[in-house]
């Protein structure tokens, strides 16, 4: 087939940016090579999120692009994978409207990718040579015609969809885009079932990695050049992961303990940590373990309790703010981010005035705010008590003002310090760098680049809302 080029477009959470690394991985190790522009690819992948509207929405204009390329070369493989593959109305809206799609798999079966490939690949050659054998009497543009409608039709799709797995498939190759720091997933799925969200239905249930696994990776990675990770899970607080060598239960605390031990590993972080499982032992652990960055992302969703029950969200406002204290006084300078939802169904000024509250008592150093969005089945698209668009912007809008009041004024708090960098990389402007200190905070200085994945300290002079500017000392 000669088809050696490919090009991922991922939407969707860390998991996804994983799950697309974990492909670029498999495709290189059968000699693929990556190309920036989707337009150049023999193959093209898309991965997909089902989180909110807009993301069903990128999918389904980025597949509009993809057939105007391939109207150019039919012969360009095009994939797609991801969250809302899970989802039974997608995949028959993909199969309807998008018959030249060639390669379908869900979230469960990424490892099959290679071997579907291969099966879409003789398939095609089987077609060929159907068209071959009748060439005879055909004109070049008959041929072509012939071809056309082969490559666009359902027969030579390759489609694999699972529903759940109880394995995890252990020792995939990834393709990290950064040298110095890399995501680790430690668990996968979700048993939360909040009542908006679709997560639950398309990544299963949870399933935890055997902690000598996780360990195991994260030493490769750090004999590898790794001085952070970020530990990945819907959920990772409800980890429990079983030793293969004991058969002991360890929870998330366990395996940061043991994680805190290894050599060369400068950063722990962790994504996403539920506040109904944050235990005491782990708020011990921020103030215990060096490598333990003090931040912590604590979606908080709505400052109602009964929105949060409504959202089945398992812990109350005052649980909430509890939290943080301990949090705080464990380790004072501790930075704090969270998710929150607005215009939950049924929602009242009352509400929403208990989110503002609350986002004003935290004072969170970041924020990422979303307009709900009903997702076809799950519990809230189903409440009648639905609010209009135009009550969510507006709320909406009076949130952001008081988060980027929070994050200013943190942010503000930090010039005529000093802090620690991990260089990231460059920066947007010429000459710049950017890296983030153990709080996550964004950091802007001057610099050679050669400094990329190295630990420096920078002076803070400036900050604004979103980020700090420093120089390097
Ligand atoms: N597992 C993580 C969240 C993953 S989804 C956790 O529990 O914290 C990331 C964020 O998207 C959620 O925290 C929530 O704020 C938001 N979200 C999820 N479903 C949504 C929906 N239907 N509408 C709007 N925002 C949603
Ligand atoms: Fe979704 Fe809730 Fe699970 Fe997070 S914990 S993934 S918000 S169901
Ligand atoms: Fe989206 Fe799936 Fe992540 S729905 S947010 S890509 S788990």
């Amino acid at each position: 087939m000669g088809s050696r080029t490919y090009n991922i477009i991922t939407f969707g959470c860390q998991m996804n940016e994983h799950d697309s690394e974990t492909i670029s991985g498999m495709l290189q190790q059968r000699g693929y090579t990556e190309v920036v522009r989707k337009e150049d690819a023999d193959i093209t992948v898309i991965n997909t999120c089902s989180i909110r509207e807009n993301a069903d929405k990128r999918f389904f204009g980025t597949l509009g692009q993809l057939k105007k390329i391939k109207a150019v070369n039919p012969e360009q493989i095009t994939c797609v994978c991801g969250c809302m593959m899970q989802q039974e109305h997608v995949v028959k809206e993909v199969r309807q409207s998008y018959p030249w799609v060639d390669v379908i798999f869900g979230t469960h079966n990424i490892h099959e990718f290679p071997d579907m490939l291969d099966e879409l690949v003789s398939a095609r050659e089987k077609d060929e040579n159907r068209i071959t054998r009748r060439e005879g009497g055909m004109t070049a543009s008959e041929y072509a015609i012939a071809k056309h409608d082969i490559r666009s039709s359902k027969k030579t799709r390759v489609e694999k969809i699972y529903e759940d797995k109880k394995e995890i498939v252990e020792g995939l190759p990834a393709k990290r885009k950064f040298r110095h720091k890399s995501f680790v997933n430690i668990m996968y799925g979700c048993n939360n079932f909040c009542t908006y969200c679709i997560v639950p239905y398309t990544r299963g249930r949870e399933k935890s990695r055997h902690p000598e696994d996780i360990l195991a990776e994260v030493r490769n990675l750090v004999n590898d050049g790794v001085r952070e990770i970020m530990l990945l899970g819907q959920n990772v607080n409800s980890y429990s992961g079983i030793s293969t060598l004991n058969g002991e239960k360890w929870d998330f605390t366990d395996l940061i303990y043991a994680l805190d031990e290894l050599e060369g590993l400068d950063r722990i972080r962790f994504m996403t940590s539920h506040p109904k499982d944050l235990s005491d032992r782990l708020i011990g652990a921020f103030a215990e373990c060096k490598s333990l960055c003090k931040y912590i992302h604590l979606p908080v969703q709505a400052g109602s309790t009964h929105v949060l029950r409504r959202m089945n969200r398992k812990y109350t406002r005052e649980d909430y703010l509890l939290l943080v204290r301990k949090l705080r006084k464990a380790v004072p300078e501790i930075t704090i981010s969270t998710d929150i939802i607005v215009g939950f169904p049924g929602e009242t000024e009352e509400d929403f005035r208990e989110t503002l509250s609350l986002a004003e008592e935290v004072r969170y150093d970041s924020a990422f705010t979303f307009l709900y969005s009903p997702r076809k089945g799950t519990p809230a698209a189903e409440y009648d008590n639905q609010i209009p668009e135009n009550v969510k912007h507006e709320r909406f809008g009076r949130l952001v003002e008081v988060m980027n009041r929070c994050s200013c004024e943190k942010n503000a708090a930090y010039v005529g310090r000093v802090v620690e960098v991990l260089v990231e990389g460059e920066g947007k402007r010429p000459g710049s760098l950017n890296g983030r200190t153990d709080g996550f905070k964004l950091v802007d200085f001057e610099g050679p680049s050669e400094l990329t994945g190295e630990m420096v300290k920078v002076e803070i002079t400036d900050s604004n809302t979103f980020s700090l500017k420093g120089r390097l000392i």
